[in-house]
């Protein structure tokens, strides 16, 4: 029996959830790194443009997709028009790739809580990781074997997931009440702990000194535009999934505003907590901050576990809550993931919420089985790449152009200011029109541009034509084959 469309019982489940979704690894690995790396304070600027020219105008279509139309991804596509209906797979195809490795990065943070209660780590972070923690081969076709501890913390998550997306989206709006706000927090005791430390105010400068000269190089502008999408987790069928459970007269703009706002004033926060730990490291080394700055998961796993390891006092809590404040913030970005997916699938086939969970999260369990294996960083490191640079921006842009287009920009503007407190002004169908889409598409020939010239970390070709390139190509195949099989959607 197909079950009535749930709602979010209180007034704040939407937002919070919709942050929860967006304050991720992205905003704690990331950003800070990114925001050091291309021109440090004046990264915000690009930054910022890329926000509010980009990223608020997609969150607010996608928030008014899903709401109009009362359903996931392709489902709100094809009532928009029946072509359409491939584009809301391809978002959902894209999600549900990165949560087969996403829920293996939250994995390592799971595992490592418990690494951290002892440092166990000691004087060799990167030792540690690579060799016992990961088992990492020597190349990417070398699987080796899947270290238990990893695999033990990676099914905790995946049982995690599970239980909250069964339990519907009233489960998920309890969820995120505590979800939600955790993060934040630990991340304020981060960053009182880290400002307090000499040497932070050296990190900070680093971070935060602005280089101006680096705002001609399109490689900031594309690393922004790339930042803003995987942030704000726009384009992967999560927040239309989101806004599709909304009741009828719900505000969109004010929370699309809230939202995108609070996300990257909590990058920012995390860009103080990391660059104050790393002044702080440099000076007990003796070298500088370039020397040990870092992103990704050399910061998460190695840089930062160091540099908590020499606290004066309370090492092993910090790392313990750090190791906290990564998992809490990917729990519920990683659950949207599923989410998002499982809504898509849920609309179209008419399914209930356990039918829909089982078919998403289990094969997205075995599938991601293969990141938990020793060659599971190089594909992780590779799939992530590709799909960031190719795949989100893709969707978004093909989003812009049939929304912006067709459905039209001024209809979506209409829409979203009859039930909004703040008016959205003709600002809103130019972004969405023109230098939306165009800017997008730049960056997507920089990515190309960049790809062709060099092989990205000099991986072998074939491990990038077969965790990039068919990854890319073959999403949109996928999701035009998942749009074209029967239905059983109630209209
Ligand atoms: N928005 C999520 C993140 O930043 C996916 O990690």
């Amino acid at each position: 029996m197909p079950e009535a469309r749930e709602r979010w019982t209180w007034r704040g489940a939407f937002v919070f959830a919709v942050i929860g979704s967006a304050v991720g690894l992205g905003n704690i690995w990331r950003f800070p790194y990114l925001a050091y790396e291309n021109g440090g304070g004046a990264f915000l600027i690009p930054y910022f443009i890329a926000l509010v020219t980009t990223g608020v105008p997609l969150m607010i279509l996608e928030f008014a997709l899903g709401h109009k139309f009362g359903a996931g991804a392709p489902i709100a596509m094809r009532r928009l028009r029946e072509s359409f209906e491939w584009v809301g797979w391809w978002a959902t195809v894209v999600g549900f790739i990165i949560i087969t490795y996403y829920a293996v990065v939250m994995a390592w943070t799971i595992r490592y809580m418990v690494s951290a209660a002892t440092l166990a780590w000691g004087e060799d972070a990167g030792g540690y990781l690579f060799g016992q923690v990961l088992q990492l081969t020597d190349s990417p076709f070398t699987l080796g074997g899947i270290p238990l501890p990893v695999f033990i913390a990676f099914v905790i998550g995946w049982v995690l997931m599970y239980l909250i997306v069964r339990s519907g989206i009233k489960g998920v709006g309890r969820v995120v009440m505590i979800s939600m706000p955790l993060p934040v927090l630990l991340l304020i005791i981060l960053v009182l702990r880290g400002l307090t430390l000499p040497g932070a105010i050296d990190g900070i400068n680093y971070y935060l000194e602005p280089d101006f000269a680096k705002l001609a190089d399109p490689q900031v502008w594309l690393a922004a535009y790339g930042q803003i999408f995987f942030s704000l987790s726009l384009a992967l069928a999560i927040l239309i999934a989101y806004a599709s459970y909304l009741p009828g007269d719900a505000e969109i703009v004010n929370n699309a505003f809230l939202a995108s706002f609070v996300n990257c004033g909590i990058s920012f926060l995390a860009g103080l907590a990391v660059f104050s730990v790393l002044g702080y490291m440099a000076l007990e080394q003796g070298v500088d901050v370039a020397h040990v700055a870092a992103g990704g998961v050399g910061l998460a796993f190695v840089v930062f576990p160091t540099g908590l390891g020499l606290l004066p006092a309370g090492a092993s809590l910090f790392a313990v809550l750090f190791f906290l404040l990564l998992f809490s913030a990917a729990i519920d970005s990683a659950f949207s993931l599923v989410e998002g997916v499982v809504t898509s699938v849920a609309d179209k086939w008419n399914l209930t919420r356990s039918q829909a969970v089982t078919a998403v999260t289990l094969p997205a369990f075995l599938l991601g089985t293969l990141f938990t294996t020793g060659a599971g960083l190089y594909w992780l490191d590779i799939v992530d790449h590709f799909i960031n640079n190719f795949g989100l921006v893709l969707v978004g842009l093909v989003e812009c152009i049939i929304v912006g287009w067709f459905w039209g920009a001024k209809e979506v503007r209409e829409y979203v200011n009859a039930r909004s407190e703040i008016k959205l002004g003709p600002w809103y169908e130019f972004c969405i029109k023109y230098p939306t889409p165009l800017m997008l598409t730049l960056t997507l020939i920089w990515s190309l541009y960049k790809e062709l010239r060099a092989p990205y970390e000099g991986y072998p070709l074939s491990a990038l034509f077969l965790g990039g390139w068919a990854v890319v190509i073959a999403a949109p195949i996928v999701a035009y084959v998942l749009s074209k099989l029967h239905r059983r959607e109630v209209s």
